[in-house]
């Protein structure tokens, strides 16, 4: 549901990493165009069809990639992006485990593997190593040969746990 519409445009408010926004965008904007336009160029833009997973975010904790997503079709919703889950000074545990991993190369696929990671440990804070490659199995990554990412993935899920970020 749109707060406003008309032929070609809508105008929508949505919170992105916890502040309210608003922004009239083209019918056919995507989500992706629509945060980097904001802004949220953490935000990656690889294939554009739903192959690469950079361009993932969290809508209502849920990671979806935001190429293939109509940004009018978040109205109401919370998204988040990796910036949201954590910063340089106060890193999430993903953010940590990645860095302390060496799980970040070039790092463009970072922000769609930390996202990706931290949706399906929301579903799954205990994961099997085939659980995390199959949670992480829609996101390329052309540097790091995946390795490193999923042992900072089973990091991360203990920290987690520990922290009582998952149960
Ligand atoms: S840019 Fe969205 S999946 Fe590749
Ligand atoms: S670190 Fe370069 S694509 Fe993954």
């Amino acid at each position: 549901m749109t707060s406003e519409t008309d032929m070609t445009h809508k105008t929508l408010a949505l919170e992105v990493n916890g502040r309210v926004v608003e922004t009239r965008v083209p019918a056919h904007r995507t989500l992706l165009d629509a945060l980097r336009d904001l802004g949220y160029v953490e935000v990656k833009r690889g294939c554009e069809k739903g192959d690469c997973g950079a361009c993932a975010v969290l809508v209502d904790g849920v990671a979806l990639d935001s190429c293939l997503t109509l940004a009018w079709t978040v109205e109401g919703c919370s998204v988040t992006t990796v910036t949201g889950l954590g910063n340089r000074t106060e890193m999430h545990p993903l953010q940590e485990a990645f860095v302390e991993h060496g799980a970040i190369q070039c790092g463009y696929c970072t922000p769609g593997l930390i996202i990706a990671a931290h949706s399906m440990l929301s579903e799954n804070p205990s994961p099997s190593e085939a659980d995390i490659r199959n949670g992480l199995s829609g996101n390329l990554c052309r540097c790091t040969g995946y390795t490193k990412v999923f042992d900072a993935v089973a990091k991360a899920a203990g920290a987690m746990r520990e922290a009582g970020e998952t149960s």
